[in-house]
């Protein structure tokens, strides 16, 4: 294994799997992880330049259940906002003894962070549309507890993919794994990459695509990131790509929904499915801080 985690392409499946074997053995049994003062002497700093609730505590959680200290760094209140670049603040941060930085970014840094520090361990916490390595080991986990298996599964994807590192990234990762059957489906001017696309099926009818399905990941449109000139009507979208309970009828019985949040209630996913048994999407939330514990140590080590 490397020494950084930036691309979910650097791990091999036999990387992955360990990884989620491991994950699981961080369980308590009682809902939650367990806490073992294994890296007291080492500090991780959490660099988030973009927005997060669920990356930034769950690797702030998992490094507290591992002993380590934690910095979070606030940006809005650092000598950035006096000018100093981004590489000039990771340098000075990691002169004061910091470990590992968790960072999120906007833009593709990860890579030339870490040629610039080799002394210092990197790991990508969501970057720009390309990369979340730890969203797709937590998503895998919750796919390996309900179905036992990464294989031979018919997968949905829909959504906002253009938008997307979490698909992206959980394109790159089941690619290691054998007979799924990967549909991507979601509103034509969200897709325009994925669309007429030699190494992608795309299906633009939701309901066909969901056909049999044994899991369905929506995915969030993110307003944040999609140009002016992309006009999306949400009554249409809704009409058309809202993953409901009468749609999820007409995936296999045992199918579930994931989505890696946060969720546009009431948009990508009816509430109502939300809160069904079907739904992992809190599963998905809580194996982050598992498998965030498991990928902090075994990077860590
Ligand atoms: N899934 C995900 O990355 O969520 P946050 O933006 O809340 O971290």
């Amino acid at each position: 294994m490397n020494k950084n985690l930036i691309n979910i392409s650097e791990l091999s499946k036999n990387d992955i799997d360990e990884l989620i074997a491991f994950a699981e053995q961080f369980f308590d049994g009682d809902g939650g992880c367990k806490r073992e003062n294994i890296f007291p002497d080492k500090t991780i700093a959490n660099v988030f330049f973009e927005p997060s609730t669920r990356t930034k505590l769950s690797f702030e959680i998992a490094a507290k259940n591992l002993g380590c200290q934690t910095i979070n760094f606030d940006i809005k209140n650092s000598s950035m906002k006096k000018g100093e670049s981004v590489f000039e603040t990771i340098d000075t941060v990691s002169l004061m003894g910091v470990d590992m930085f968790i960072i999120r970014s906007s833009e593709p840094i990860l890579a030339e962070l870490a040629n610039m520090m080799p002394g210092v361990k990197f790991i990508n916490a969501g970057e720009g549309t390309e990369s979340h390595p730890t969203q797709t080991l937590t998503d895998f986990l919750t796919i390996k507890q309900t179905k036992g298996t990464l294989n031979n599964l018919k997968i949905v994807l829909v959504g906002d993919l253009d938008h997307s590192r979490v698909a992206r990234s959980f394109l790159k990762g089941i690619s290691n794994y054998e007979e799924n059957e990967i549909v991507l489906t979601g509103h034509p001017d969200l897709c325009s990459n994925f669309i007429n696309n030699d190494k992608y099926h795309y299906v633009e009818n939701l309901d066909d695509a969901l056909k049999d399905a044994d899991i369905v990941m929506a995915l969030r449109i993110q307003h944040e990131r999609i140009q002016s000139s992309t006009e999306i009507d949400i009554d249409e979208y809704k009409a058309l790509y809202q993953v409901n309970s009468e749609r999820m009828e007409l995936a296999k019985g045992d199918a579930i929904l994931m989505h890696p949040g946060p969720v546009n209630m009431d948009i990508e996913v009816s509430e109502s499915l939300y809160h069904s048994d079907k739904s992992v999407i809190r599963d998905q939330v809580s194996n982050g801080v598992a498998i965030r514990m498991a990928v902090l140590s075994r990077f860590l080590s």
